[in-house]
């Protein structure tokens, strides 16, 4: 399947609509979004969802390596016909992008994480079930319904109940596990903490647990009866500092799924998954949540597919505000690309239908940058698109 012409249809329905008077619901620009949303939320949901690590240096960072990279459009080479699709472990995506993985989006929608599901299988986005869900993953999985879902998994302190949460995803039809390895202790997350506010400890984005076999056998009680157990043990084994890519190799033969590690950065990571047998690399450094003074991550990008040398994919985040920015990404070696905090942002403004607003735009916008800078297939693009830059000082770029 192909989305042609979809990002011509999406801009003439809102022109069409304006003749009458009709002005989108939506900001569609993701900088007025966020503020629209920051209007509507709690100050601690805003705070969790919008926040970074630190003075945010790496939050910004990832917005200046986008503005670093620049498009050459070329001209007339027939675009008329447009292919937005693209090939990951043996599936044609129709759409080179995935919902990344946010925790505990009940603080934004009471519908949360099944209306991203819902969302993301209309439009033929692959969602990332998250952790830190809101709903246990088989409910997600089940407004997915035939969509495509993955799901991201955190390492913690008890093997088997990592190895739980893994083959409860290969039940519930995800298609592939993402293990995030940025996060084995929480980043200082200012805004957070400025609050005094964490959504765990109150309950919040630990549905995973709270509904895993495994987590509920090391409880004293139900956790519908002790909550506050509950949430004290999730703080206690939802992530393990110890972790090594040695220990990882228990996943591998745990479940059969394709294995994505990620949180990378460095390019010698990237070469360490491969080295590992890991299936993919997601280069990102957490929406910048993690390291504040962190290298802006789409620099990495281009170090990272240098070193990696299409054995396997790379998929990107961080810092990703539209279609335009998915195109940067794409041309710098990412054969997919997830939107965060965007989509997060149009959930909580107007639940299922504001997260298909925010993915309607991005797929509009990328269509129409590819057509306009001369390109027909996404996965032709390569860095040509692209005008000649320099990863900025410190970038780790060393093939050592
Ligand atoms: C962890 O899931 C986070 O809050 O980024």
């Amino acid at each position: 399947m192909t989305a042609i012409a979809a990002g011509l249809a999406r801009q003439f329905q809102i022109y069409r609509a304006g003749m009458g008077g009709a002005r989108p619901g939506l900001p569609l620009d993701a900088d007025a979004l966020e503020v629209r949303a920051e209007a509507t939320m709690s100050p601690e949901a805003f705070a969790y969802v919008a926040g970074g690590a630190g003075r945010e240096s790496t939050v910004a960072a990832n917005r200046a390596a986008f503005e670093a990279h620049r498009i050459v459009p070329r001209m007339a080479r027939d675009v008329s016909a447009r292919d937005l699709s693209v090939e990951l472990f043996g599936r044609t995506l129709p759409h080179p992008f995935l919902t990344a993985p946010i925790g505990v989006l009940s603080l934004c929608h009471p519908e949360a994480d099944l209306a991203v599901a819902q969302a993301s299988a209309a439009h033929g986005w692959t969602t990332i079930i998250s952790n830190q869900a809101s709903r246990p993953m088989e409910a997600i999985a089940e407004a997915a319904g035939d969509g495509s879902r993955w799901f991201q998994l955190y390492w913690g302190r008890s093997d088997e109940l990592v190895l739980s949460l893994a083959r409860r995803a290969k039940a519930c039809g995800c298609e592939a596990i993402v293990v995030t390895l940025d996060t084995t202790l929480l980043g200082w997350r200012v805004r957070d903490l400025q609050l005094g506010h964490l959504p765990f400890l109150a309950g919040q984005g630990i549905a995973q647990y709270t509904s895993d076999p495994v987590f509920r056998a090391l409880l004293p009680q139900p956790p519908e009866e002790n909550p506050l157990a509950a949430a004290l043990l999730f703080t206690q084994v939802y992530s393990d500092p110890s972790l090594t890519w040695e220990k990882m190799k228990r996943l591998r033969q745990a479940v059969d799924l394709p294995i994505l590690v990620k949180g990378v950065q460095s390019p010698e990571d990237a070469a360490l998954a491969v080295e590992h047998g890991f299936d993919g690399v997601v280069v990102s450094n957490h929406g910048g949540r993690q390291v504040d003074g962190a290298v802006g991550a789409l620099h990495q990008l281009p170090l990272c597919a240098d070193r990696v040398e299409g054995r396997i994919p790379l998929l990107f985040d961080s810092g990703l505000r539209s279609g335009a920015d998915a195109f940067k990404a794409l041309a710098l070696g990412a054969t997919a690309v997830c939107v965060g905090r965007p989509y997060a942002f149009g959930l909580a403004l107007d639940g299922q239908s504001g997260v298909e607003s925010v993915m309607s735009s991005f797929e509009a916008e990328l269509e129409l940058t590819l057509a306009l800078s001369g390109h027909s297939r996404i996965r032709d693009l390569d860095r040509s698109a692209l005008a000649p830059t320099r990863p900025p000082p410190g970038s780790h770029s060393s093939r050592g």
